[in-house]
């Protein structure tokens, strides 16, 4: 059996999937670029189809699953995936997905120095291109930041744990993009291994981690991933 098929079949027979993603699933799979998208999934779209309002008005099932990437396809395969990622752009909530662990943050949330008050509503529109004076907390005066976790920090409270147990409880974990340089997750495929899940990594070249992975799918995510979306709905059909 191909290193492909033995991961389709782990996904296939797969209860708890957790999908741990690091920059490069974002590089080529969080919203496609055009290039992107027309080399994979959607090869036979035109992208005129796809983003106009014309497009969208002939047929709108088309074009909204198009936003509605692979990973998020594979919540339709598998009885629960947990995407327990990296990434602070929060791609994977945008193309779809809705069980998700961000270990570091998100850029688009803010909160205070000082005290960690999480700031509610729109931050006011900047133009300024260079140094600009942080907004001040309403509720302490401090300043306001990015909701993200700085070299140094420690993990957002409770996240990395419930990222942990996931590791120990799941089946089969695919982890896409990521260096595994980083910890503490980068220790998560270890975790997942240890307690006797299939650890499958996605990458475009080793990484820290390839020598502890059961399954290593040499390629991009955005080539990868859709083939062990196709493999495990052929599978499972
Ligand atoms: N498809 C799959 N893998 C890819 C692709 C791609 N198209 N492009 C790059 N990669 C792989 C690279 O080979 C590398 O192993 O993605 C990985 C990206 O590694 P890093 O840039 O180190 O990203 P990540 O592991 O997410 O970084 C971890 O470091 O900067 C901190 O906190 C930040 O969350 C980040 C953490």
């Amino acid at each position: 059996m191909s290193d492909l098929n033995r991961a389709v079949d782990a996904i296939s027979r797969a209860h708890l999937l957790v999908v741990a993603t690091g920059a490069g699933m974002s590089k080529e799979s969080g919203i496609p670029t055009f290039r992107d998208a027309l080399d994979g999934l959607w090869a036979s779209y035109d992208p005129q189809e796809l983003a106009t309002r014309e497009g969208f008005n002939r047929d709108p099932a088309r074009v909204w699953g198009w936003y509605n990437l692979a990973i998020a396809r594979l919540e339709d395969l598998v009885p629960e995936v947990v995407v327990v990622t990296q990434n602070i752009d929060g791609f994977h909530a945008r193309a779809g997905s809705t069980t998700i662990l961000e270990l570091h943050g998100n850029i688009h949330r803010f909160k205070c120095f000082d005290h960690d008050h999480p700031l509610n509503g729109e931050l006011p529109p900047s133009d300024v291109d260079g140094p600009l004076e942080p907004p001040l907390c309403p509720r302490c005066a401090s300043y306001v930041r990015p909701d993200v976790v700085w070299y140094g920090e420690m993990l957002p409270p409770g996240v990395f744990e419930q990222a942990e147990a996931l590791s120990r409880s799941c089946d089969v974990m695919l982890v896409v993009g990521t260096s595994g340089i980083v910890y503490p997750a980068a220790g998560l495929p270890m975790v997942a291994r240890a307690a006797g899940a299939t650890v499958i990594e996605v990458n475009v070249e080793p990484s820290e981690l390839t020598p502890g992975v059961d399954i290593f799918l040499q390629g991009t995510a955005g080539e990868v991933v859709p083939q062990l979306v196709t493999g495990t709905e052929a599978a499972r059909a």
